[in-house]
C-alpha cells in the first residue's frame, strides 16, 4: 500500500471513527492492527471492509514479530497508536491487563517503530509521523474553579488506567528526546458519539433509559467532564497528524463542562422525547449508587494552543452532538444486541451489584 497509515486499535470507538472519516476525506490508505478485545467490534467498519485503501490486520501490538513484518510490509509514513484498554472502571477491578497493553504494548510498539523508522531514508525519516492518542485523565483531577489542564499542566494521573497512559506518553515523549522519533501527542478530553461501548457513562445511560432500567450516577453526580463529539476528536487528530509540530503535546477538548447528573437529564429528556415519556419521566430512573474510588472531581481543557497554531476547533455543539448520538443508538438495535450480550452483561452484572 502506497501512502499508508497504519493505526492501532482501529476496530474501537475513536480508532472506527478515525477511519471512516480518513477514508471519507481524503486518499489516504490505512492498514488497521487491532487485538479485537471486547472492545473492539468489526462491524463497525462493515461499509469498508472490502476497500482497497483498507486493510485489517488481527493482532497484539505487544507481538514484537507481528509488528516487525507489518511495518516491513506495509511501510506506513503514519502511525496512529489508539490501541489500549481505556475503561477506567476496569481498571480500578484489574490494572493487569492496562499494564500490559498499555505500558508494555506500547513499548513494544514503540521499539520496533524506532527500528523501523531508522532504516528509512532521511528523506522518509523527516516525513514519518508517531501520534500517540493520549488522554486528559493523565493531568489528575481540578478544584471547582481551578484553570483548565494546558500542555504544561504537570501530570498526576490518578487511576491506573490514567496511569499507565501516563506512562506510555511519557515513553513517546522520551523516544523523541533520545531517538529523535518524530512524535506528536493528543490529550482529549471525553467522547461521545456512535460506536462507543456502553460501559461508558453516555451509552450506558441510553440504552438504560431506553429499556427503562436504573440509571446508576456514581456519589453525588456533580464530576465534571468535558465532553466533545468523536467526530471532532478525529478530524484533531488528522490535522496534528497533517500540520503538528514534531515533539509537540496538543490539548484537545470541547470547551463543553458539564457535571454527570446533567448529562443523564438531558438523556432522559431525548430519551423521553424520541420514544415517548408514557406519562413517567426517565428522569425517575436516575439512581446514586456508591462511587468509584479515587474518582477525579473535575475534568476541564484549555484547549486553545491547537486552535491558535493548527487551527482546529470542534464543529460540533453539545446539544447537536448529544442529539446524533441518541438517535444512533435507537436506530442501530443490531449493533446494540451484538455487543450487549455475553461478556458485556457479566460486566454489568458485577460491577454494578456491588
Ligand atoms: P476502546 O476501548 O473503544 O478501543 C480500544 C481498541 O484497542 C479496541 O478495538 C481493542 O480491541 C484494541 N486493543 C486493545 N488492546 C490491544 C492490543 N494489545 N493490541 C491491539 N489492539 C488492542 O477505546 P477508545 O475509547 O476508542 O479509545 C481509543 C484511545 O483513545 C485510547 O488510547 C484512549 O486512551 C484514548 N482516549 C479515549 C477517550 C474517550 O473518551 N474514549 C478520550 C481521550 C483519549
Ligand atoms: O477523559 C477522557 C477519558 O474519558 C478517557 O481517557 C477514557 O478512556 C474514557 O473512558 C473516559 O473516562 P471517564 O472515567 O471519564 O468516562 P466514563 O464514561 O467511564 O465516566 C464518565 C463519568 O461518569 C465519570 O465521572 C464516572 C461517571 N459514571 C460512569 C459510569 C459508567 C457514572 O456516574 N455512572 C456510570 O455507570
Amino acid at each position: 500500500m502506497d501512502n499508508a497509515i497504519l493505526v492501532t486499535g482501529g476496530a474501537g470507538f475513536i480508532g472506527s471513527n478515525f477511519i471512516l472519516q480518513r477514508l471519507s476525506r481524503d486518499s489516504s490508505c490505512i492498514v488497521n492492527l487491532d487485538k479485537l478485545t471486547y472492545a473492539g467490534n468489526l462491524r463497525n467498519l462493515e461499509s469498508v471492509a472490502r476497500e482497497k485503501r483498507y486493510q485489517f490486520v488481527r493482532g497484539d501490538i505487544g507481538d514484537r514479530g507481528l509488528v516487525r513484518r507489518l511495518l516491513e510490509r506495509c511501510a506506513p509514513r503514519a502511525i496512529v497508536h489508539f490501541a489500549a484498554e481505556s475503561h477506567v472502571d476496569r481498571s480500578i477491578r484489574g490494572p493487569e491487563e492496562f499494564i500490559r497493553t498499555n505500558v508494555d504494548g506500547s513499548f513494544a510498539l514503540l521499539e520496533e517503530t524506532r527500528s523501523y523508522w531508522s532504516g528509512l531514508s532521511e528523506h522518509d525519516q523527516a516525513g514519518f509521523r508517531f501520534l500517540q492518542v493520549s488522554t486528559d485523565e493523565v493531568y489528575g483531577s481540578l478544584g471547582a474553579d481551578g484553570p483548565p489542564f494546558s500542555e504544561t499542566t504537570p501530570y498526576a494521573p490518578n487511576s491506573p488506567y490514567a496511569a499507565s497512559k501516563a506512562a506510555s506518553d511519557h515513553l513517546v515523549r522520551a523516544y523523541h528526546h533520545t531517538y529523535g522519533l518524530p512524535t506528536l501527542t493528543t490529550n482529549c478530553s471525553n467522547n461521545y458519539g456512535r460506536f462507543q461501548f456502553p460501559e461508558k457513562l453516555i451509552p450506558l445511560m441510553i440504552l438504560n433509559a431506553c429499556q427503562r432500567q436504573p440509571l446508576p450516577v456514581y456519589g453525588d453526580g456533580r464530576n465534571v467532564r468535558d465532553w466533545l463529539y468523536v467526530e471532532d476528536h478525529c478530524s484533531a487528530i488528522a490535522t496534528v497528524l497533517e500540520r503538528g509540530c514534531v515533539g509537540e503535546t496538543y490539548n484537545v477538548g470541547g470547551w463543553n463542562e458539564k457535571c454527570n447528573l446533567e448529562i443523564v437529564e438531558t438523556i432522559c429528556d431525548l430519551v423521553d422525547q424520541l420514544m415517548g415519556a408514557g406519562g413517567t419521566s426517565r428522569r425517575d430512573l436516575i439512581t446514586f449508587v456508591k462511587d468509584r474510588p479515587g474518582h477525579d472531581r473535575r475534568y476541564a481543557m484549555d484547549a486553545s494552543k491547537i486552535e491558535r497554531e493548527l487551527g482546529w476547533r470542534p464543529a460540533e455543539t453539545f446539544e447537536t452532538g448529544i442529539g446524533k448520538t441518541v438517535r444512533w443508538y435507537l436506530e442501530n438495535e443490531t449493533w446494540v444486541r451484538d455487543v450487549t450480550s455475553g461478556a458485556y452483561r457479566e460486566w454489568i452484572a458485577t460491577h454494578y451489584s456491588s
